[in-house]
């Protein structure tokens, strides 16, 4: 990809080559071992799942996509970047996972329906459109539907980059990426309360809510031991939905949910 035109028409970041770098450095260390953990302690926790179908927006490279698949569901990978998609069919061959090459935008003809179950993992702070990303998700399932939502946390951003020593680019609140490099800074980090906001649009209500590693982000040393590392994961799980530590999770993890409304609350 050349570094001059990375963004998509729509002005989205696509992670097209970048599948070597995004399994390096989001899945490859402790991080991605850190949030796959605590992934498989909390989706059971946050969703009913009793083996609905699963419309997995942004899929990547499938690791959610298999978690599910795994668990008995029927998944449709949607994800725009072409060379992602090849890594996620070798990695998931023979799982039960139907893979469309799509932008989430293209979603009311690629994947039409209404779903009872959609994942959208680590994908809107990669658009230019946020917002638009959060209706079209919420108009796509069906009621009672459930989504699985998880975004890059701008309030946990800025807290890093005060921790690391950027104190100007805090000040000046310069956050977000460009796009412009092979870099993996997203370019639309979101807030808890443009969440609410858009949930309360789009008539979804927010059942639960997480914080994806509230403490290894920010941590002086790593751990320097197995017994240090098994105490750390020990302390995300405990603190990951307990006040005030959600609130700085590297990302935020929500169950939102369509809200069906009784015959009689129905305005007529
Ligand atoms: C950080 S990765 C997350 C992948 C996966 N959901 C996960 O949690 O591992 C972001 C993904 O969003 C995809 N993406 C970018 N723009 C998109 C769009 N408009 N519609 C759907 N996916 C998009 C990228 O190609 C990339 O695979």
């Amino acid at each position: 990809m050349s570094d001059s035109a990375p963004l998509s028409p729509a002005g989205d970041r696509h992670f097209d080559g970048l599948a070597d770098k995004f399994a390096g450095s989001l899945y490859g260390g402790p991080r991605g071992e850190l949030r796959l953990a605590l992934l498989d302690e909390l989706l059971p926790r946050m969703l009913e799942l009793d083996g609905q179908p699963l419309l997995d927006v942004g899929g990547g490279l499938g690791q959610l996509s298999a978690w599910f698949a795994r668990r008995g569901h029927r998944v449709t990978l949607l994800e725009p970047a072409g060379d992602m998609l090849a890594q996620a069919r070798q990695e998931l061959a023979g799982l039960p996972v139907s893979f469309v090459q799509a932008p989430l935008q293209a979603l009311p003809e690629r994947a039409a329906g209404r779903w009872p179950l959609i994942a959208c993992h680590a994908v809107l702070e990669w658009l230019s459109d946020p917002k638009a990303a959060f209706a079209t998700l919420a108009e796509n399932l069906a009621p009672g539907g459930q989504l699985s939502l998880m975004v890059f946390n701008r309030d946990a951003l800025r807290f890093s980059n005060v921790v690391k020593g950027n104190l100007q680019k805090a000040l000046e609140d310069r956050l977000e990426g460009t796009g412009k490099r092979q870099r993996l800074t997203p370019i639309s980090p979101l807030c808890h309360e443009q969440i609410v906001a858009w949930s309360r649009e789009s008539g979804l209500a927010i059942r639960s809510v997480a914080g994806i590693r509230v403490f290894h982000d920010y941590l002086r040393q790593p751990p320097s031991s197995e017994a240090d590392w098994q105490r750390l994961v020990e302390l995300e799980r405990r603190y990951c939905q307990v006040d005030p530590h959600w609130r700085l999770g590297r990302y935020l993890l929500y169950t939102l949910v369509h809200e069906t409304r009784s015959p009689e609350e129905t305005p007529r």
